[in-house]
This record gives structure tokens, sequence and C-alpha cells, in this order.
């Protein structure tokens, strides 16, 4: 069996798609796999109450308690390997993470981001993308390694910029699209 571990920070919206695709298109059976657990740093992620209402195991490791973010990291890895992970996968999991963590889960940890990269890698990509005259944006899923931002894309997903656009509703538009393409990249590695 392939298990899936997801980590998240907040809503869980692609975390939620990632589980809906699996059920609707039977990873399982076409690809033994399934999502095993949700793990959050964040006791409130709203994506916590989807996870748990899915039967779905989750974990919640806050980062105050540790005293550097290696350690943290370390604690973060012992929790995702009791689930014999074959991918995590960061799903606005909103923590730089250290290079031994990273190297820890090379070519199995992979991200989504909310630009076109190797445009705007970091924060505020949308607002960035408007300021910059894009006429298109979109997302990203890549492997992570010890760049930010950096790794091998696996897919893309393109929105246009429309006349008018704010972060927001550029966001939500390619939020929508963000959906889509991580269940379609996971399936690609699975395959
Ligand atoms: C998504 O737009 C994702 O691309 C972004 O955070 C949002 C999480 O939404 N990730 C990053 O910015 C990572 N640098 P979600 O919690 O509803 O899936």
């Amino acid at each position: 069996m392939k298990n899936i571990v997801i980590l998240i920070s907040g809503g869980g919206s692609n975390m939620a798609a990632i589980v809906r695709s699996a059920q609707q298109q039977r990873w399982e059976q076409h690809y033994g796999a399934r999502v095993v657990a949700v793990v959050s740093n964040k006791p409130d992620a709203k994506g916590l109450d989807f996870a748990r209402a899915q039967g779905i195991a989750t974990e919640v490791l806050e980062h105050p308690p540790f005293p550097s973010r290696e350690a943290f990291d370390a604690e973060l890895a012992r929790v995702i390997d009791r689930y014999t992970p074959t991918l995590v996968v960061l799903a606005g999991f909103m923590r730089i993470l250290s290079p031994g963590f990273v190297t820890h889960y090379a070519g199995r940890l992979l991200n989504i981001h909310p630009s076109l990269l190797p445009a705007f890698p970091g924060l505020h990509t949308h607002q960035r993308a408007i300021e910059a005259g894009c006429k298109f944006a979109g997302a990203s899923v890549h492997l992570v390694t010890a760049d930010l931002d950096a790794g091998p894309i696996v897919d893309q997903a393109i929105v246009p910029v429309l006349p008018g656009d704010s972060a927001a509703l550029l966001a939500a538009r390619v939020l929508t699209q963000e959906h889509l393409l991580y269940p379609r990249a996971i399936v690609q590695l699975l395959s």
C-alpha cells in the first residue's frame, strides 16, 4: 500500500480535494494508494475537521515548545514516519522546512505553490503577478528540494489574470484550479 500523508496549516481545501479525488477515482483500487493521515502545525486548522469527519487519522504538532526549527522538524518527521509514507504532500503547510527534513523525504515530498514557477517563489504571489502585469497566473506542483519553491515541477495549471483583478479574486480563481491540479499531479507520481 502506498501511504499518503498530507500536511496542512489552515483551510485545507487542497487536502480535501485530494481526499475526495482519492475516493471518487478509487486510488486504493487503481494505484494501491490511500490518504492515511493529515498533520497540522495549527490546532485550529479548519481542515482537521474535514479529515476527522472522513475518518482519517489527524495529528497536531505546534512549534513553540521546540528549541529550534531542526528539533521541531525532527519530531514532525517522527510523527509522519509512523505512517510509513510513500508520499508526503504539503498542502498549504506554511513553514519553511529544514534541509535535514527535506533530505529525509527526498523524491517523495511534494508542494503546491500558487504561481507559475519559477515566477514568484515566496509569499504574496497573486499581488506580485498583478503588479508585474502578468496576463496569466496559476499554480505549480513540485518536488521539494532545499531551495525554496525551486524543485522539479510535476505539473502546472494556468488561469487568466483579468482586468480589475484583486489579489483575492485571482487567488480564488487559482485555488479552484489547484483543486484539480494537485490530485492530478499525485496520480502522475503514483502511476
Ligand atoms: C493554497 O493556495 C496553496 O497554494 C498555498 O496556500 C493555499 C492553501 O490553501 N500555499 C502556499 O502559499 C505555500 N507557499 P488550502 O489550505 O485551502 O489548501
